[in-house]
């Protein structure tokens, strides 16, 4: 088999299948990363990834060459990127590029893992007659990315009228994964996954809303979510309330289902709120730390965590860059630190200074956000932290830390969706 594109999709992909004793052929254009990780060392952070590389690497091959994954595998699996254009709608150039790649000469089998709107494998089929198409969409959480692929929930395989063999091949690599198989047509697959992630991305933006009533009324969202997630109607995951999502997935696959929509003559209204409180809800921050410290120019605020999430150095879209960005419009001073995405964060955030620890980062700090919630955070000696802090204060953006040891430790501790705490006399400052 063959992957196109070893990103985190690709190399997990790639590397999954190679210890399900697979012989893979993996191509990128980028001949850096083609070398590193033919060489056994990951182009990302992903935990489990590395070692199972290195233990697999005689079974993938890894190349630039096109002819070499042509001549050597038969199913593709199409796992490049499709960032937003400037419009929301998916950018599909890559894919296009690929497709420009590949014989239609029936030897081959495309199947698309890359998230793309509704219609592209039509059209694909459309230009490509003899080319078979199937409809791989992708789940994986980037942090847990391995045992979500070697563990999934379902997996989707979408096959239209002729191309059913070309599913069936597909389906028999991933029967050892167990997981139930949907099969269904090319539509419904490519729809299955841009709903599954506008519908969860709706259920983060509706619990900050809950959140943010919360705090008007006196009500805590961590209580209020566990009520309701035992609803098994409701479920508890994704109510979490905290600073908005982010990464290379939600924000740019809910605006291409939004534009899908439009493009094709629906106004999606739902998906506009979902956005705008994401959006919104990553600057009340701000508003948190201004209640405590008044202006915040010349201010020193600390974030902690950049990455979107934990255990992932991905950056894309993370909250990190658009609050470091309101903060430092408002004249504050920002320093950060984050325990792996720090080297991917300096790149984009160049006027933020970063720091090499979480202590280094508080130090003279007026306030810390925690951004990511990364493990080490909760087990930081925050009665330390406070001691290195001019003031110690917390906007807790993800409800991960413990208020009452905060407390304790001697913060000021703001969480989100809960009873605010009393501001101090700094504002007098
Ligand atoms: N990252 C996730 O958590 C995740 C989860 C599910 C689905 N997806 C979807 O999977 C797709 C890939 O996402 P990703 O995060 O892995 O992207 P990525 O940017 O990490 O990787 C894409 C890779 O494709 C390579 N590439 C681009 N054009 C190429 C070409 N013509 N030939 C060969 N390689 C080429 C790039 O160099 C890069 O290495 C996207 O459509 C994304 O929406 C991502």
């Amino acid at each position: 088999m063959g992957v196109i594109g070893v990103g985190w999709v690709g190399l997990v992909t790639a590397v999954c299948f190679a210890e399900l004793g697979r012989q893979v052929v993996a191509r990128d254009i980028v001949a850096e990363k083609v070398e590193a990780l033919a060489g056994g060392e990951t182009t990302i952070h992903e935990p489990g990834l590395g070692e199972m590389l290195r233990r697999n690497l005689e079974r993938i091959t890894f190349t630039t060459d096109m002819d070499l994954l042509l001549e050597r595998a038969r199913l593709l699996f199409v796992c490049v990127d499709t960032p937003p254009t400037y419009s929301g709608d998916a950018d599909l150039s890559r894919v296009r590029a690929v497709v420009d790649d590949l014989p239609d000469d029936g030897g081959h089998v495309l199947v698309m893992k890359s998230t793309v709107p509704a219609g592209t494998g039509h059209s694909i089929r459309r230009d490509m007659p003899d080319l078979p198409y199937v409809s791989c969409p992708e789940f994986l959480k980037e942090g847990s990315a391995v045992a979500d692929f070697m563990h999934p929930d379902r997996v989707v395989i979408g096959a239209d009228p002729g191309d059913e063999e070309a599913a069936d091949a597909v389906e028999a690599l991933y029967r050892p994964l167990g997981g139930e198989v949907i099969r269904t047509d090319v539509a419904s697959a490519e729809m299955i996954k841009l709903a599954s992630n506008a519908f969860l991305a709706t259920k983060i933006s509706f619990i900050n809303e809950i959140a943010n009533v919360c705090e008007e009324v006196g009500a805590d969202v961590g209580e209020v979510a566990n009520g309701m997630g035992l609803d098994q109607r409701i479920g508890p995951s994704f109510l979490r309330a905290g600073i908005g999502y982010g990464g290379s997935c939600f924000p740019k696959d809910v605006s291409a289902l939004k534009m899908l929509a439009g493009n094709s003559g629906y106004h999606f209204q739902l998906l506009n709120a979902v956005i705008e409180v994401n959006e919104l809800q990553k600057r009340r921050v701000v508003s948190k730390l201004v209640r405590h410290l008044g202006p915040l120019a010349g201010r020193r605020i600390a974030l902690l965590g950049l990455a979107f999430k934990p255990d992932t150095d991905d950056m894309r879209e993370a909250s990190s860059l658009v609050l470091a960005a309101r903060l430092q419009g408002e004249g504050a001073e920002v320093v950060a630190y984050d325990p792996v995405a720090g080297e991917r964060a300096g790149e984009l955030l160049s006027s933020v200074t970063m720091a090499d620890s979480a202590l280094e980062a508080l130090r003279g700090a007026d306030a810390a956000v925690l951004v990511t919630e990364w493990g080490e955070f909760a087990a930081l000696d925050w009665a330390e932290a406070a001691a290195r802090m001019a003031r110690p204060l917390i906007v807790d953006g993800r409800n991960f830390l413990d208020p009452a040891a905060l407390r304790a430790a001697g913060f000021a501790y703001e969480g989100i969706g809960k009873q605010q705490a009393t501001a101090t006399a700094a504002t007098a400052e």
